[in-house]
């Protein structure tokens, strides 16, 4: 992941205008980093298949990695679930304002799209790959899910509706980064499956999610904690125990399901799952 983050700081968006921070604002929480969980599912996917493909496959993976920061910023803001840190620093409209927040979660938005139709493929490749982050990340994708998550607020759904909540606002832009890299190396079958995949594995990574919103702190999550009371988190409606329950079988099944993939893909995605699978019980 060392080059995706090499390509990440040669291809920061960027601005020249007479605003004083725009551009310092629209680079710091790309900079900040994260896990970068879902560039590296999707160039484990090309890598299994096409080594040569990699430094293509980068443009796809930053874009993913560019609306998924978008979601991030807008995710903290008062009016949503109003959070001073994130990834270790503090967040947007703390160091600046609301407007700046708002409009670089706009920017980065649209620079995703930007990016992608930049990518050295064939026009029929970047048009499924806009297609798929479009999707997947937006109306009936993350965008639903931020929408479902922030009305029910202090009304409690049943399980299963919290699970289409964690679909749309988490799973579907992993499912789709493992798509993503199967449509790079032309495999269109795979890409259904890998996307299966990824929404068992995406509400597995929100789960986890919620549980380390109980269990750890803010400096160590280097994002506010305790945060989920008035939400539909799997703690907050089914307690700690039973999230943990659940996200145990839920790793367990995607293991299993690894085993149905080929050598060369299980060796890239098992490093990645082990890192990220159960994180609570470590
Ligand atoms: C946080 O995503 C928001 C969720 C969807 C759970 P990550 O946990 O991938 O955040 P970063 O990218 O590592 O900061
Ligand atoms: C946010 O879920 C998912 C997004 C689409 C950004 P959370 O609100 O649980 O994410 P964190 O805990 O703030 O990272
Ligand atoms: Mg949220
Ligand atoms: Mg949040
Ligand atoms: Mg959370």
């Amino acid at each position: 992941m060392q080059k995706f983050e090499a390509f990440l700081i040669d291809n920061l968006p960027t601005s020249k205008s007479i605003h004083p921070t725009y551009e310092k604002a629209l680079q710091e929480m790309l900079i900040a980093g994260g896990k970068r969980f879902r560039p590296a599912l999707l160039l484990g996917v090309v890598g299994a298949y096409n080594t040569l493909m990699l430094e293509g496959a980068r443009y796809a993976a930053y874009a993913v990695e560019l609306l998924h920061t978008y979601s991030l910023i807008h995710d903290d803001l008062p009016a949503m679930d109003d959070s001073p840190l994130r990834r270790g620093k503090p967040t947007l409209h703390i160091v600046y304002d609301e407007v700046t927040a708002i409009l670089v979660g706009d920017a980065l938005n649209t620079y995703s799209f930007e990016v992608l139709s930049n990518a050295p493929f064939s026009d029929y490749t970047r048009v499924q790959l806009i297609r798929e982050l479009a999707t997947n990340g937006g109306l009936n994708g993350m965008v639903l899910g931020q929408a479902i998550d922030c009305y029910f607020e202090n009304k409690p759904l049943p399980i299963k509706d919290v699970k289409i909540l964690h679909t749309n606002k988490t799973a579907k832009l992993i499912a789709a980064s493992l798509k993503m890299g199967a449509i790079i190396v032309g495999r269109e079958e795979l890409g259904k499956k890998l996307y299966d995949f990824g929404i068992k594995l995406g509400l597995l990574f929100q789960i986890q999610d919620d549980i380390l919103d109980v269990t750890q702190s803010t400096e160590e999550a280097g994002k506010l904690t305790g945060n989920d009371e008035d939400k539909n988190s799997f703690v907050t409606l089914i307690g700690l125990d039973e999230s943990i329950k659940e996200a145990n079988t839920l790793a367990d099944e995607l293991e299993e399901e690894l085993n149905s993939f080929d050598e060369n893909l299980k060796n890239e995605l098992l490093p990645l799952l082990t890192k990220y699978i159960n994180r609570h019980s470590n």
